[in-house]
């Protein structure tokens, strides 16, 4: 083992990881995951979520919105099964039975309603699957520190860099920002995606891994969001939450870049990354 607690994702790391799928599989293999966001005028983000978790090849997905994204989930992406939350507008409570779902991705378009709060902590006293926690569900936690410190062990945090300031403290510079980075992951048990061209994976054990794909075509709109539903989508299928984060940031970039290729990176839309992504697996397959 390297004496460097740094290193950078590789490809041939990669490829030892993911498999072809074998054939005597079902549905039922791949994992049943939960996705739960999205408020009103963020259902795009949920919804961009969900897309990407299927292109990662979940077997199952389900998501949860509130009211106003029921439908909008449903014609949008008919391959999820819908939940409903009770509000019109955001989420008060999370299903009953987690425990059925191999992994649970919360956050894209959550918004940070009271009762929203409310919701998570009452989550995070239960005992629970995987966690996947991106953008308001990162806020939520920054807000309350009680809440931080009952993270679940283990859970996968997707901040970009004003979301990482928020949970832990401005950096100065950047190495500074690496130095709390591995900080916090070591003092939470968590892994931390901390996002940005070179997105840099941080590990419970002080590590740090940097990716190698990707380009500013990507700086738009939900593409975070595609992130996130790639997470949830490759933890479900039981992908250790180290090789989830490796994996998913690695196919992510790469979607891309060959989306980049083709469309340029001026055009380049959240939605072209999942569009990409199964050339993605491909080419690392
Ligand atoms: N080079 C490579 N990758 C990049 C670059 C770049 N120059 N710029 C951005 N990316 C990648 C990041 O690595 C990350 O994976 O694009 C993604 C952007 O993610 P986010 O910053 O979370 O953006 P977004 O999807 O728009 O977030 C949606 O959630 O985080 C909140 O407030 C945020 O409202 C926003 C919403
Ligand atoms: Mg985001």
């Amino acid at each position: 083992k390297a004496d460097s607690p740094y290193s950078l994702l590789t490809p041939e790391r990669l490829k030892e990881v993911l498999k072809p799928r074998l054939k005597f599989t079902h549905k039922g293999t791949y994992g049943n995951a939960l996705l739960v966001g999205g408020s009103y005028g963020k259902i795009g983000a949920i919804t961009l979520a969900a897309k990407a978790a299927l292109r990662a090849g979940v077997g199952l997905l389900t998501v949860q919105t509130p009211m106003v994204g029921y439908s909008i989930l449903q014609v949008a992406v008919p391959e999820a099964m819908a939940l409903s939350d009770a509000h019109e507008q955001h989420i008060t409570a999370f299903p009953e039975e987690v425990n059925q779902y191999q992994c649970i991705g919360i956050g894209p378009g959550l918004g940070q309603a009271a009762d929203t709060a409310l919701a998570l902590e009452k989550l995070f006293r239960q005992a629970l699957p995987p966690l996947v926690l991106d953008a308001d569900a990162l806020n939520l936690l920054a807000l309350d520190r009680q809440l931080l410190r009952n993270l679940p062990a283990n859970s996968i945090l997707t901040p970009h860099p004003k979301e990482f300031e928020r949970l832990a403290s401005p950096a100065k510079h950047d190495y500074h920002r690496l130095q709390l980075l591995k900080d916090f992951c070591q003092e939470h048990e968590c892994y931390v995606v901390l996002k940005g061209y070179h997105t840099c994976i941080g590990t419970p054990t002080g590590e740090c891994y940097f990716n190698t794909t990707g380009n500013p075509g990507m700086a738009t709109g939900g593409t975070g969001d595609t992130l996130t539903g790639i997470l949830a989508g490759l933890r479900a299928q039981g992908f250790s939450p180290l090789d989830t984060c490796l994996v998913g940031v690695y196919l992510h970039g790469l979607a891309g870049d060959l989306a980049a290729e083709q469309e340029g990176e001026y055009a380049l839309i959240a939605s072209d990354v999942t569009q990409y992504l199964g050339k993605a697996f491909q080419q690392l397959l």
